[in-house]
């Protein structure tokens, strides 16, 4: 669907340094991977559900302007209501982003899904605690044509949650091909609170995208992409470049979302203020928190409060500030060799480059936008007066507080080992299939788990015990071999976990060790900008950092997918299942 036009500087640079375009030409933006008789599922609706809301939700392709010129073909969620609250469905003008879906705690919805797109898709409500037949797990994938049936209850708390593909092995193509929207939960209580309403409650989507010459997206994930996680060139905010609007001299809500396939940023404000956070994925903290900065991985949202009062005539950015340790050594080390700049290969780049055997990735080399630089997100110019403004609330509102005494497993947490075999990233040891589970990732239903997520790299092979005395011969697939010890060195790096079912929340951050392969180097740069408050259904998990987190696996059995949000990865099946029973 998307041509995969090489502008003629890019081509002469391939050409330069020795790099021919026909893999370049032969590879289509979104490749298709899939075997279409795969996992079709006919649904019906259940007897005796009654719907309160009732949805058409139609993945389909579409074009929209982007770029000044040609318009730019996208694959898009298209929404009507059908039956119910005409609110439940809001659409966006001139973005390929879906419809925003506004449902309330306690309504039951019926979303007919209606894959018009030229593959097998299926799409997940990200963050939404539903039976494990309505999360959209890659098993219930529907062929092109075909509807898939989705009925469940909101039994989320007040909260700002998303939808996109999970496709099997599609899910970062279609993602990137523009299908993704936010699914928003609200609730009486929330309604109750002093917080901007309105114009004054806004959403910040943001993704990177590379474009080719005639402003088609390029895509590709193959080589050393699929271990770095694709990179664009330049930043989307809802879907448009050089974000900038006019605000009023008062305070927003921003519900931030960060739908890149693995760009991580680092958020912060341009005049110095703090970054004040108010809310996770799960929704509302139980009070502001302020943060100098605010790391924000892919599919993570973080509602941010901010007072554009003393900004009155100024104009106020939202940027990404500079990071290191979050990607391999070897990349950052050629990102600095080369001044910051993403676009030209050095010798340690190529190097690189042919060591891990990407020469796919040349063509996102030569024009990304580094991970870890510094640019612009969106400005927001302070121009217009405000007839009012609202008190920042010391108290937003309760939360649930898990303890680790509740746990089924206080003294033995269930591993989530991050580790890899040759260039693909594992989890337990293993890749991912389709309905299989370990023992470990067994799960009792009405139980909270602890569970610890950390890496096999490097010194802490020890680790690798954990997973091999659960799962005796499943669990080190790298340890000793030499290649497989330097590889595992060479690619470490962070990775958003998100974990579908139920919000999580974390218990505690343990930093890397502070020796050799997890000397944490760059650590500082990020590490005052987690928020492990709230509730949570992904996080970032740096290179040698163990995170201990309490979930609730209660009212549904069946299986829970659990995986790298980073894209590529996931769709390198950096991804298990959780079976509850
Ligand atoms: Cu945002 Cu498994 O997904
Ligand atoms: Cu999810
Ligand atoms: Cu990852």
């Amino acid at each position: 669907m998307v041509t995969d036009k090489i502008d003629p500087k890019r081509r002469q640079l391939l050409q330069a340094i020795g790099i021919g375009t026909a893999a370049l030409a032969a590879s289509p933006a979104f490749p298709i991977v899939l075997k279409k008789e795969a996992f079709e599922r006919k649904a019906g609706p259940a007897p005796g559900f009654t719907p309160d809301v009732e949805i058409d939700l139609i993945a389909t392709i579409g074009q929209v302007s982007i770029l000044p010129g040609a318009p730019t073909r996208v694959w898009r969620y298209e929404a009507k209501v059908v039956k119910g609250d005409p609110g439940a469905v809001i659409p966006l003008q001139d973005t390929y982003l879906g419809p925003i879906l506004k449902f309330w705690t306690g309504q039951k919805v019926r979303i007919r899904l209606h894959n018009r797109l030229p593959q097998a898709h299926i799409t997940h409500w990200h963050g939404v605690h539903t039976p494990s037949e309505m999360d959209g797990h890659p098993l219930y994938q529907v062929g092109p044509g075909q509807t898939y049936l989705y009925e469940f209850e909101i039994k989320n708390r007040a909260s700002t949650n998303w939808y996109h593909p999970h496709s099997h092995h599609a899910t970062a193509a279609q993602a990137y091909a523009g299908l993704a929207g936010l699914f928003i939960v609200e609730d009486e209580e929330e309604q109750k609170l002093p917080l901007p309403r309105g114009a004054y409650d806004l959403p910040l989507v943001i993704q990177d995208r590379t474009f080719t010459q005639d402003n088609q997206f390029w895509y590709d994930n193959r080589g050393l992409i699929a271990v770095l996680g694709f990179l664009g060139e330049r930043i989307l905010v809802n879907g448009k470049p050089d974000f900038a609007m006019e605000v009023e001299n008062r305070a927003y809500r921003f519900r931030v979302l960060n739908g890149s396939n693995s760009r991580i940023y680092k958020l912060a404000w341009s005049d110095g203020e703090p970054v004040t956070v108010i809310g996770t994925d799960g929704g509302l903290l139980e009070k502001p928190q302020n943060l100098p900065y605010l790391v924000i991985s892919p599919g993570e949202r973080y509602e941010l409060w901010r007072d554009f009062q003393a900004a009155k005539g100024r104009e106020v950015v939202l940027e990404s500030l500079e990071y290191a340790g979050v990607m391999p050594v070897v990349y950052e080390q050629h990102i600095q060799m080369m001044g910051g700049r993403g676009e030209m290969m050095g010798r340690m780049g190529m190097g690189m480059m042919a060591g891990m055997g990407g020469m796919e990735a040349m063509a996102m080399f030569m024009r990304h936008l580094p991970a870890g630089s510094r640019f612009p997100i969106a400005r927001f110019a302070v121009t217009r007066t405000a007839q009012d403004n609202l008190e920042l609330p010391d108290r937003l509102r309760s939360l649930p507080h898990y303890r680790v005494e509740e746990t089924a497993n206080p003294d033995q947490p269930r591993p989530v080992a991050i580790g890899n075999r040759g260039r693909r990233f594992t989890l337990n040891g293993n890749s991912f299939e389709m309905t299989e589970a370990l023992p470990i990732e067994t799960i009792p239903l009405n139980t909270f788990q602890l569970i610890e997520i950390f890496h096999l790299h490097g010194e802490e092979q020890s680790e690798h015990a954990a997973v091999e005395e659960a799962e005796p011969g499943r669990g080190m697939v790298h340890g000793g071999a030499m290649m497989g010890m330097r590889m595992a060195q060479m690619i470490d790096m962070a990775h958003p976990m998100h974990f579908h079912g139920e919000y999580f929340q974390i218990v505690e951050r343990i930093p890397p060790s502070g020796h050799g392969v997890h000397s944490g180097a760059g650590y500082e740069t990020v590490k005052a900008g987690f928020v492990d408050e709230g509730l949570q259904d992904t996080v970032t998990v740096m290179p040698g950092e163990r995170i201990r987190l309490i979930m609730p696996f209660r009212d549904y059995k069946g299986l829970f997918v659990y995986h790298c949000h980073n894209l590529e990865h996931e769709d390198s099946d950096m991804m298990r299942n959780f079976k509850v029973v």
